[in-house]
């Protein structure tokens, strides 16, 4: 069973629309949808915003629906210089940016008990998704995503973020999903597309693109289920 989680109704609904043989259930508050696409067996969810949503519902995922695979499709503010709007960025790995045990000695987003910054996201799906998004003709960049329970919207934050951790691009899941995955030896990736500069001006721009950046998201990962083994 593949897993594909989104935050925001923007993000999933749209593939949703495209299953087969659909059945639902509400666990944790979240509704979980089992199907197929493209002749494989998916589960797809709305998660909410936010780290812990994420993780509760990659969990779920796991433990429910024995997904072996979990793919985190979305929006993100886009950090590396090339990227405009309705690009791709694709995790190659992951950190949590907001995880901060600096004043113990650790380097900013250390994971004690992981016990690493950086979580790596599973090669052939990361390879696959980013050929598929750059097969569409969409700009793509390859690198690291951080994720952390904030909105980036000044540009102190932007340049942190680029300074401290070499970002590409910054969201508010897919490293908790990384993490979880990481816990239970499940592999994962993250494909994102670009809404906004994650800067002074993000607000605005978000509001404007979320949507056409979500669509943009959801058509690379159809094409991506279309070729996955
Ligand atoms: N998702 C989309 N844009 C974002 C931003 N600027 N910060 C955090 N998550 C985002």
């Amino acid at each position: 069973m593949i897993g594909i989680i989104g935050a925001m109704a923007s993000e999933v609904d749209g593939l949703k629309a495209l299953m087969g043989n659909v059945t639902v259930r509400k666990i944790s508050s979240v509704e979980f949808f089992a199907g197929e696409l493209s002749g494989k067996k998916i589960v797809v969810a709305e998660a909410g915003v936010g780290k812990v949503n994420a993780a509760v519902t990659a969990q779920t995922m796991i433990l429910e629906y024995e997904a072996d695979r979990i793919i985190n499709i979305g929006v993100a503010g886009g950090l590396d210089p090339s990227l405009e709007i309705g690009d791709a960025a694709v995790a190659e790995r992951v950190a949590e940016h907001d995880m901060d045990t600096t004043p113990l000695g650790d380097e900013p987003g250390f994971i004690t008990g992981l016990d690493k910054v950086y979580m790596d996201c599973d090669a052939e799906l990361t390879s696959l998704i980013a050929d598929c998004a750059e097969e569409l003709g969409i700009h793509t960049v390859r690198g690291t995503i951080v994720s952390g329970d904030q909105f980036i919207c000044t540009n102190e934050q932007r340049e942190k973020l680029i300074k401290v951790f070499g970002a590409a691009a910054a969201e508010m899941e897919g490293a908790s999903i990384g993490h979880v995955c990481e816990m239970n030896g499940v592999k994962f990736c993250v494909l994102r597309a670009i809404s906004d500069g994650a800067n002074s001006e993000s607000t605005m721009t978000f509001k404007e693109f979320e949507k056409i950046a979500a669509a943009n998201s959801i058509k690379i990962v159809c094409r991506m289920l279309e070729r996955i083994k």
